[in-house]
C-alpha cells in the first residue's frame, strides 16, 4: 500500500508535494484534521481519506488539538533542567486561558534555558517584558544570539562567508570539467562520516546512489534537528547556509540528481526564511536552474517546512513525510540510496555533513582527514545549554578532549552539575567524573558505553532528580514514537508509567528485573534507534546514579 502512496505522490512531484498541502491547510485554519480538509486533500491526490487522516494526525501542528493554541512553550530537556517551564507557564497563564497554551519541543534556544513560539516567531523565555509586550500587541525582540567560536587554527564550519563569487569558485570549476571518479577518491580520502548521529561513511552512501540505475534521483538534507540540546544545524542554516547548499549541489552533480530538498523543522522559522533567501541568491548568481553556467548540470533546491514530529528526523520517516504518507519508519533494505524519495535513488545527509563538503572540494580529502582522529576525521560542532557558564555553538577538531569543551569553551558549569547528556535523548548520560576520560569523537564515546550522536549537550544539575530525567526520556519517546513497532510504542509508555508512579507514590517501588527486561526488549527488538536507543541513557543513569535511584526500586539495582 505505501508503495502505491509513493507512486501517487510522485505524480505531482516535489513541487506540489502532498505534505505541503496538508501544512498549508493547517496554516489557513489552525488544523488539517477536519473531515472536510481530509476529504478535499484525499480527493485531490487520489489517496484515501483514512491514509490522509493517518498522516495529518501524526504531526503536532496539523492536529485538531493544536487548533486553539496561541502560544507554545518549549518543553525540551534543556528547558526542563533549567527549571524555567513552570514559571513561564505561570506568566503566560496571566495572559491566556490554559487551553490556549501549548508545548513545543524544542526551539533550539537551549543556550537560554527557556523559550516560546508566538504567532510563528520564536522568543527567549527569559524576559518578562518581552512576554508582556507581545501580549499587549507590541513589538518584541526575537533575536537569537549566542557565542560561537572555533578551536581550529583555520575554522571550517564557522569560517566567515566570503561572498557567493569567491565561495563557489571551486564549485564552478567542478561542474565545468570535474571528474566524478576523482571526487569519489577525495571523498574516500576525507573519511567524512555523517554527523546526524550514526557516523555512516559519506563516500559509500554517495557512490551507492550514483551507481543506482533508476531516475530521477534526489538529494535530501535532513534539517529536522529534533534533539533537545542541539542547535548545531540551526546555527549552520542561519549563519552559514551556503555551506549546506553547496554540499547539496555537489551531491547532485556527483550522483546525477537534479532536485535537492531541505526538510527544515517547523520549530526553526528563521532557518526556513534564511535558507530560502540563500537559494534565491544562488538563482540570482546563475548557480541554480537549467544547464548551470553552460555546464550541462541542472539543479534546483526546495525548502519544505516540517510540522512538528521528532520522528521525521529518522531518514525513512522523513521521506515518507515528504510523500504525504504517515511519517512511519520504513524497514531497510532497501536503503534510500536505492529506494528513497518516491522510491527513487536518494542521498539523505544531515545539515552539518553537507557543510563539510565545500572544504573537501576546495582543499582535497587528505587535508580534511589530517584534522581529527584516524577514524573520526574533520571538525565537529557542539552546542552547550544554559547550565554552562558560556553556552554557545563551538567548532572543535574531532578528538578534542571533552574537558576542553566543557571547561574552556563552556567556561565550566554555572551551578553544580552531576552529569551531561550528549547527543540528544538517545545519547549517553555521562557522569561528570567521566568528562576527563572522553574525547569528542565516535570511538571514544562508543568505547566508554555512551554515544556522541549529533553532540548537543545538556548539563543535568546536581539537584535535578535522576528519576525525573528518566521519566522525561520515556515520556519523550512515548510522545514521539511513530507507533510502527510494539516495543517502542508500548514500552515507552510503560516505562513512563513505572517511573512516574515510583516518583509520586511513596508506597510503590519498581521491580528492577521488570525495568531491565523492558529496556532489553526495547533495545533489541525496536525497528529504529528511537525505541532501540533510549535504553542507553537510562542504563547509564541506572549504572552511574545507582545510589540516588535505589530508593525507587524494590530490590538491589
Ligand atoms: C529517532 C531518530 C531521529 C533522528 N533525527 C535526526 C535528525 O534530526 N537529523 C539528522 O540529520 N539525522 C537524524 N537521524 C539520523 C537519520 O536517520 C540519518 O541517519 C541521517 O539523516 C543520515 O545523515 P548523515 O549520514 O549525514 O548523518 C535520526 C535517527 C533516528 C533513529
Ligand atoms: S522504534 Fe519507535 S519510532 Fe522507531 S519504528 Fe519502532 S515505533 Fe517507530
Amino acid at each position: 500500500m505505501s508503495k502505491n502512496i509513493s507512486a501517487l505522490s510522485f505524480r505531482k512531484g516535489i513541487e506540489q508535494n502532498y505534505f505541503e498541502q496538508m501544512v498549508a491547510a493547517a496554516e489557513a485554519s489552525g488544523t488539517a484534521e477536519t473531515p472536510e480538509t481530509v476529504q478535499r486533500l484525499a480527493d485531490e491526490y487520489l489517496v484515501g481519506d483514512a491514509i490522509t487522516l493517518g498522516a495529518v494526525s501524526a504531526y503536532d501542528f496539523l492536529k485538531t488539538e493544536n487548533a486553539g493554541k496561541k502560544v507554545h512553550l518549549c518543553n525540551g530537556s534543556a528547558c526542563l533542567v533549567a527549571r524555567t517551564q513552570h514559571g513561564l507557564h505561570d506568566t503566560f497563564a496571566r495572559h491566556f486561558a490554559d487551553d490556549e497554551i501549548g508545548h513545543i519541543c524544542c526551539l533550539g534556544r537551549c543556550h537560554e534555558g527557556g523559550a516560546f513560539q508566538y504567532q510563528g516567531r520564536n522568543y527567549s523565555g527569559q524576559s518578562a517584558d518581552t512576554i508582556a509586550n507581545l501580549c499587549q500587541g507590541g513589538p518584541a525582540d526575537d533575536s537569537d544570539t549566542y557565542r560561537t567560536g572555533s578551536l581550529l587554527p583555520e575554522p571550517i564550519l564557522t569560517a566567515p562567508f566570503p561572498g557567493i563569487d569567491a565561495y563557489y569558485a571551486p564549485f564552478r570549476q567542478l561542474i565545468a570539467g570535474g571528474d566524478r571518479d576523482a571526487l569519489f577518491e577525495e571523498l574516500k580520502l576525507s573519511k567524512l562520516r555523517g554527523r546526524g548521529g550514526a557516523g555512516f561513511p559519506l563516500s559509500f552512501k554517495w557512490q551507492s546512489c550514483r551507481e543506482a540505475a533508476a531516475t530521477p534521483k534526489y538529494i535530501v538534507c535532513n534539517a529536522d534537528e529534533g534533539d533537545p540540546g542541539a542547535y548545531i544545524d540551526k546555527y549552520l542554516m542561519e549563519h552559514r547556509p551556503h555551506s549546506v547548499l553547496y554540499g547539496m549541489m555537489v551531491a547532485g552533480w556527483f550522483a546525477g540528481a537534479e532536485t535537492g530538498v531541505l526538510y527544515i523543522r517547523h520549530e526553526y522559522p528563521d532557518s526556513v526564511r534564511i535558507v530560502r533567501e540563500a537559494i534565491e541568491a544562488l538563482h540570482g548568481a546563475g548557480l541554480l536552474g537549467d544547464n548551470i553556467l553552460g555546464s550541462g548540470f541542472s539543479f534546483r533546491l526546495k525548502v519544505v517546512k516540517g510540522a512538528g514530529a521528532y520522528i521525521c528526523g529518522e531518514e525513512t520517516a522523513l521521506l515518507a513525510s515528504l510523500e504525504g504518507a504517515r511519517p512511519e519508519v520504513r524497514v531497510r533494505p532497501p536503503f534510500p540510496t536505492v529506494e528513497g524519495l518516491f522510491r527513487k535513488p536518494t542521498i539523505v545527509n544531515n545539515v552539518e555533513t553537507f557543510a563539510n563538503i565545500p572544504h573537501i572540494v576546495a582543499h582535497g580529502g587528505a587535508a580534511y582527514a589530517a584534522i581529527g582522529t584516524p577514524d573520526s576525521t574533520g571538525p565537529k560542532l557542539v552546542s552547550l545549554d544554559s547550565n554552562f557558564a558560556t553556552p554557545g555553538c563551538y567548532e572543535v577538531a574531532m578528538g578534542t578532549p571533552l574537558a576542553t569543551v566543557v571547561n574552556e569553551l563552556g567556561g565550566g558549569f554555572r551551578l553544580p552539575v552531576k552529569a551531561i547528556q550528549i547527543g540528544g535523548p538517545l545519547g549517553g548520560i555521562v557522569p561528570v567524573s567521566h568528562i576527563d576520560s572522553l574525547t569528542v569523537d565516535f570511538e571514544s564515546f562508543k568505547k566508554a558505553g555512551f554515544l556522541l550522536g549529533h553532540a548537543g549537550v545538556v548539563a543535568i544539575p546536581a539537584d535535578f532528580p535522576m528519576i525525573e530525567y528518566i521519566e522525561h526520556l520515556f515520556q519523550f519517546t512515548a510522545d514521539e514514537s511513530c507507533g510502527k513497532c510494539f516495543p517502542c510504542r508500548l514500552g515507552s509508555v510503560r516505562g513512563q508509567e513505572l517511573t512516574a508512579k515510583a516518583r509520586t507514590d511513596a508506597g510503590y517501588r519498581i521491580d528492577p528485573a521488570l525495568m531491565r527486561d523492558l529496556l532489553h526488549t526495547m533495545q533489541s527488538t525496536s525497528l529504529c534507534a528511537l525505541g532501540g536507543g533510549v535504553p542507553l541513557p537510562i542504563q547509564n543513569a541506572l549504572q552511574y546514579f545507582k545510589d540516588e535511584l535505589q530508593p525507587y526500586f524494590a530490590a538491589d539495582l
